[in-house]
């Protein structure tokens, strides 16, 4: 963290470092990515955004990894909805939808442990829909009704672990985190929000799907289908209107303009150039990046009061 020659940290490791680390990193003068979710707790959130705001006065920048806006179809889908293209905001239905530990057989992980994670499939899966919402439609989630379930509260101890998958040795240990959460929302500018995030979903491997309806027009998406952007224009003349199939490789669109010809698809990989680009770019130009640690504990206060609301059943109300 002193070393003269570190301009910026980069922490990619697990919730329950990242406090540590970010401040630590802020308070010795260094820019700052942090991976979602910022923190395992709303309290690790808030010092990590007093220390950032610190930070901010020395012209120290910080950025939480929210890496799925910088796909290009949601970074268009953003600009559609701030033109204005879908009217006033009356749906957001938004799911992440994931298979990996289905099998009772897939071994424990640290993304199954409380004490590292925070949380299960909400906080690792549910932050980033949580974050496209408030994104895509500019506007914030107001209050929640929630409900956490763990089909399988105990799996066998990995005898190895890679990213997501791993292999099963002796022993077993006790899952602490969800393995699905599903939740109403109610976005303060009036739109009623449906969000679903588990990694119980048989066959679905990483699907991030976003449908938000609005007066005037509707937009859809499926990171399974990264590239495409389906919009539907409900000023089009009824004979021929229904969504449209946007192929998002043009260069007029976000980010593409550094990429392939029209038409040449990009991946996964390409968010997370995007997001160095734009995080490298604002630190030149003395710009604050987003999102911003304060967007990160938005988003937690979200995962916060979804947790609060499945253990009381009740609704909870979100602290702007
Ligand atoms: N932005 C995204 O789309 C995205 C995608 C995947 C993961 N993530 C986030 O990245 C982080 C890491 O996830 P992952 O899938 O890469 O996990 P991983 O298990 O593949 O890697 C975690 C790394 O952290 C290291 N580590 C563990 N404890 C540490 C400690 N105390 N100090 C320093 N290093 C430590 C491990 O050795 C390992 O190299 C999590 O916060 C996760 O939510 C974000």
């Amino acid at each position: 963290m002193r070393r003269d020659d570190v301009g910026l940290v980069d922490i990619c490791s697990p919730g329950d470092t990242h406090a540590e680390i970010a401040i630590a990193a802020l308070e010795a003068g260094k820019h700052v990515l942090c991976e979602k979710p910022l923190a395992n707790t709303v309290e690790e959130a808030e010092s990590m955004v007093r220390a950032a705001e610190e930070a901010a006065k020395d012209g120290v920048r910080s950025m939480v990894g929210f890496t799925y806006r910088r796909v290009p179809a949601i970074a268009l889908a953003r600009r559609l909805v701030a033109e204005g293209r879908l009217g006033t905001l009356h749906h957001v239905r938004a799911q992440y939808l994931q298979d990996w530990i289905v099998d009772p057989q897939a071994p424990m992980s640290w993304r199954l442990d409380k004490s590292k994670a925070g949380s299960g499939a909400l906080g690792d899966i549910g932050a980033h829909v949580i974050d496209l919402a408030q994104f895509i439609t500019g506007d914030s989630i107001g209050r929640v009704a929630g409900r956490l379930r763990t089909f399988v509260d105990e799996r066998p101890l990995p005898s190895a672990h890679s990213g997501l998958s791993g292999t099963a040795g002796s022993g077993t240990g006790k899952v602490t985190v969800d393995d699905a959460a599903t939740f109403l929302a109610e976005f303060r500018g009036g739109a009623l929000g449906v969000f679903e995030a588990t990694r119980f979903a048989s066959g679905r491997k990483n699907a991030i799907r976003l449908e938000i309806n609005g007066s005037s027009g509707s937009l859809a998406f499926d990171f399974e289908d990264m590239n495409l952007l389906h919009f539907f224009d409900g000023t089009d003349d009824a004979e021929t209107a229904g969504f449209r199939r946007i192929l998002v490789t043009e260069a007029q669109h976000p980010y593409v303009a550094a990429w392939w010809p029209p038409g040449h698809l990009i991946g996964y990989e390409h968010a997370f150039t995007h997001q160095v680009v734009d995080l490298v770019s604002d630190i030149a130009a003395g710009n604050d990046p987003t999102p911003s640690f304060a967007d990160g504990l938005g988003v937690q206060r979200v995962l916060a009061a979804v947790e609060t609301s499945s253990d009381t059943d009740s609704w909870q109300d979100i602290e702007r």
